[in-house]
């Protein structure tokens, strides 16, 4: 079936990317000029690291270790706030889509920071509910559904761009959660943020990192986000984007099959460089002429039928 017309376009609501990876949260994101890099790369957008009202250090080192088939962070949330971040997206706004990924401790500070997020020119405003080594942010509030409804619905009301929500495995009340954000009037889910993890060190009989536990992330978390895709995509009728594990286009593929309309990429950034998006577009645009898909739309939730 080769020779078809492939289309990488794709479209998350009112959201259109031209291609359909984007950076994840938190990986090469945090300056103006390594967004520009991401967007140069091959990424169709890229999501800010995460940012709140105020400057924030984060956990003491160490706060990153690789571990079998993927990494443990436990950073904490460090971003300069949101007023200095403004400079980085000044730089970054005119080269292509950014997504302002917000945290905060409750509905009202979410909203003042993607109130921000717009005026700095986020074309969607991404709301970290699911960090799980930041106490009183992230995954504390992401796992009650009606918070969630809360904080979605007070930040749809402050403004006019897409709000995306970004949501934690760590939970087994998923479906509800995700329906909390529909309710809430939330424009997409974003599924996964890391799961929360452990290493110990033998010879000191500790845990590894200051912070004792962080989030996997990598290869070994693919089929746990590629699974909570699936059931959120038989649970609510809005967009989803596919994270967690994404180093190639077969893995790009299987979050599409299972009901993402767009993916993004964080450790294999990391680990591989920004030249991955270039990789994964090719592959993916091979295997849609060689499999007679003719755009991503055709490819979503095939895995259902
Ligand atoms: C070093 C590091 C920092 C991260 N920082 C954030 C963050 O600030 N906000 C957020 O929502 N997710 C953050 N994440 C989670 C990623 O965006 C992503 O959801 C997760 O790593 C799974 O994708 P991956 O396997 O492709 O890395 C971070 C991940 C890593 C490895």
């Amino acid at each position: 079936m080769g020779g078809t017309m492939t289309e990488l376009r794709t479209e998350v609501g009112k959201t259109v990317l031209e291609l359909p990876g984007m950076v994840a949260s938190g990986i090469m994101d945090e300056t103006g000029a390594s967004m520009v890099r991401m967007l140069r790369a091959g990424a169709g957008a890229v999501v800010t690291k995460s940012i709140g009202l105020v400057p924030k250090p984060g956990h003491d080192n160490p706060c990153f270790t690789e571990v079998k088939g993927g990494f443990i962070n436990a950073m904490g949330l460090p971003n300069p706030g949101i007023e200095l971040f403004k400079a980085e997206m000044d730089e970054a706004v005119p080269h292509g889509k950014i997504v302002g990924s917000v945290f905060g401790a409750n509905a009202g500070e979410f909203a003042e920071l993607a109130g921000k997020m717009e005026d700095y020119g986020a074309c969607a405003v991404e709301l970290n509910l699911s960090c799980p080594h930041a106490k009183g942010y992230g995954m504390e509030i992401g796992i009650d559904p009606e918070l969630v409804k809360d904080i979605v619905s007070a930040v749809k009301d402050a403004v006019s761009i897409p709000v995306w929500a970004k949501l934690t495995p760590n939970t087994h009340m998923l479906d509800r959660i995700g329906l909390a954000v529909q309710d809430g009037g939330g424009d997409a889910i974003v599924a996964i943020n890391t799961l929360k993890a452990m290493v110990i060190s033998p010879e000191f009989a500790r845990p590894f990192l200051s912070n004792r536990f962080g989030g996997l992330s990598g290869p070994a978390v693919r089929a746990v986000g590629v699974r909570d895709v699936y059931d959120l995509y038989e649970t609510v009728s809005i967009p989803l984007i596919g994270v967690g594990g994404i180093s190639d286009w077969r893995d790009a593929a299987q979050y599409i099959m299972a009901g993402a309309r767009a993916f993004q990429v964080g450790s294999a950034v990391a680990k591989d460089g920004p030249e991955i998006f270039g990789k994964i577009n090719r592959g993916l645009k091979e295997f849609m002429m060689d499999y007679g898909y003719g755009s991503i739309e055709s490819m979503v939730g095939v895995a259902h039928e």
